[in-house]
Parts: C-alpha cells; sequence; structure tokens
C-alpha cells in the first residue's frame, strides 16, 4: 500500500541526525573506534552521525541513558567487554544487557597492553610483579572506573600477581594515559586503539599484550604467555546497541552501514595500526553479536566471582 504522508515512522529512516553515544571520555580507545566507524556509516546512511561522550561508572552511565532513549533510530550506543561485565559488578543497573538493546552487530575486537609510566623501576612484565608483590601499598594502577576493560584488565592481573593494589579511577583511559605519560600513575592495561602510539613514541613503558599471539603493529611486545603470566588473557570486543524496540528495519540498515563500514580500507588500514581488525562480515550481525554478548556475560561473571568481586 502507498506509504501515505511521511510513510511509516521508519520507512524514511533515517531522516535526521544519528547519535551513538561513547560511554567514556573523548580520545579514549572507544572514542576513537566509534569516530572511525561513523563516518563510512554516516555516508551509507546518508544522515550525519554525531559521536557524544556520556561519561561515568565505567560506562553503565552512557549504556544507561541509551537502554532509556527513543526507540527510533537515532540514538546508538558504541560499547565493548563492560557491557558483560556490568551486571556482575553494578547492583542497581538500570538496563539488562540482553533486553534492553537491540543488538546491531559486533565491531571489533581488540588487544590490551599492560603499560606503565616510563620511569617506572620495573623492566618487564615479570620484574612488575614482584615489584609489585613487595610494594602493593604505594603502586598506583590507573582504569577508567568499575566495569572498564582498564578496570578487567586490573582485576585479572591482581589476581594473577597476589595483589591487592591501589587503583585510580578516570572517566575514560584517554585521560588516563595523558597521566600516566606525565608519571601521575604507576601504570594500567588499556587497549592498542590507545597505547600504540604513546609506546612506539617511547613515552610510555610497555610490558606485554594481553592476546594469545603477538600484535603485529607492535612486533616487540611479548604476549602476557611469553612473559610468565598465561593466565592474563584478555581482548575487548565491541558492539552497537540500539534501544529495545528499535524497529527491525532501522537495525538492519545500522546493520548494513556497519557492514559498510568494517570493509572501507581507510577503516582497515586504522584499525591494523593501531593493533586490531574489524570483525568478520558474519560477525557484524544481530545474532552473532547477542550470541557473543550472552557467551560473555557466562564468562565473566564467574571470574568475578572466583576473584571475590562483589556488585556493590
Ligand atoms: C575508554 O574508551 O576510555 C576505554 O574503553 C575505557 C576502558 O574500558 O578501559
Amino acid at each position: 500500500a502507498a506509504c501515505g504522508a511521511g510513510g511509516s515512522a521508519s520507512g524514511g529512516y533515517p531522516e535526521q541526525n544519528i547519535t551513538i553515544v561513547v560511554p567514556f571520555s573523548a580520545g579514549g580507545p572507544t572514542d576513537t573506534v566509534t569516530r572511525m566507524i561513523a563516518e563510512p556509516m554516516a555516508a551509507k546512511l546518508g544522515a550525519k552521525i554525531v559521536v557524544q561522550n556520556v561519561e561515568g561508572a565505567g560506562g553503565t552511565v552512557g549504556a544507561d541513558e541509551v537502554a532509556n532513549a527513543n526507540p527510533d533510530g537515532y540514538t546508538v550506543l558504541m560499547h565493548h567487554i563492560g557491557m558483560s561485565t556490568a551486571p556482575a559488578l553494578y547492583a542497581n543497573l538500570g538496563f539488562k544487557p540482553l533486553e534492553s538493546f537491540e543488538m546491531i552487530g559486533l565491531v571489533t575486537e581488540v588487544p590490551m597492553t599492560i603499560v606503565a609510566r616510563k620511569d617506572f623501576e620495573p623492566k618487564t612484565l615479570q620484574e612488575l610483579v614482584t615489584y609489585v608483590k613487595a610494594n602493593a601499598a604505594k603502586v598506583t594502577l590507573a582504569n577508567a572506573g568499575v566495569g572498564a576493560a582498564s578496570h578487567l584488565c586490573g582485576l585479572l592481573f591482581q589476581t594473577a600477581a597476589g595483589v591487592k593494589l591501589q587503583e585510580v579511577p578516570y572517566k575514560g583511559t584517554g585521560p588516563a594515559l595523558t597521566d600516566l605519560v606525565g608519571g601521575q600513575v604507576d601504570f594500567m592495561c588499556d587497549q592498542t586503539t590507545n597505547t600504540s602510539g604513546q609506546i612506539t613514541a617511547g613515552e610510555v613503558k610497555a610490558y606485554a599484550v594481553t592476546t594469545p599471539e603477538r600484535v603485529k603493529s607492535l612486533p616487540n611486545l611479548p604476549t602476557t604467555a611469553e612473559a610468565g603470566l598465561p593466565g592474563l588473557k584478555v581482548s575487548v570486543w565491541h558492539g552497537l546497541y540500539a534501544p529495545k524496540g528499535t524497529p527491525q528495519d532501522v537495525v538492519q540498515k545500522l546493520t548494513e552501514a556497519l557492514k559498510t563500514a568494517l570493509a572501507d580500507q581507510k577503516v582497515i588500514d586504522q584499525m591494523a595500526k593501531l593493533g586490531t581488525e574489524p570483525v568478520k562480515a558474519e560477525d557484524a550481525t544481530p545474532q552473532a553479536h547477542r550470541a557473543k554478548l550472552e557467551e560473555q556475560l557466562g564468562i565473566w561473571s564467574k571470574v568475578i566471582a572466583d576473584a571475590g568481586v562483589k556488585a556493590s
């Protein structure tokens, strides 16, 4: 039947700017990945995409905002592994990862690096473990708040090293890295999409990558397994979300735009320079995204409980 004036709400989608919420500070890894794909997605959709940083509480403030936004396709969330750790860490979440969102698709899985201020005494990961055991009370470990990827990786490190360190929370690892370069904080675990530049420039000391294989763009960095901490493995998977109830044909248009962006040579090159790569086309789908989130929720709730951390 004819669409009539204006057609169905989603028939002419998009008819206005689209906002992608990044639940961490500008200039950090989540922001960086989002801005990489925003341009080719906007071109495919024929709409302007605005990236908006909504910080706080390890990404849960931004996630909550999108979970409760209008399900019209004009507010979308970029989030990462933090969506699968939040329920185990926050007692009163304003959203349920599997019920409050429509999945649009997976984006990329980013390696993490263990990095320190460049004059920090330990020279290797093993020396770092020895050092923090002897100086636990005074060593500062930066992260982007409870539930951030850096927080989870820091938790894994402390569990593997058998220490409890003084954690210094930021609203994103963008500002955390600035302080690390400035020597205000001792070390942190952060994604290659943020740390690669400073590692290559020698502005921070890098001990290892948290992936099973070395990262091609950081060939001199050993894996945690090579460096003697095989248990410290974590990669930061990212997905795009829309509020539950967003019309399926709108989700489909967003998924198609995501796939187009991930096939864009500029995006592939930018990601490669920063140690990561787009997911395979079949993973940039709602089904693959939901399956990943279900799997990850199960894994991390157990790891967090085993680490003796309770939701608060
Ligand atoms: C960021 O974008 O700041 C990071 O994703 C924060 C984190 O999760 O560690």
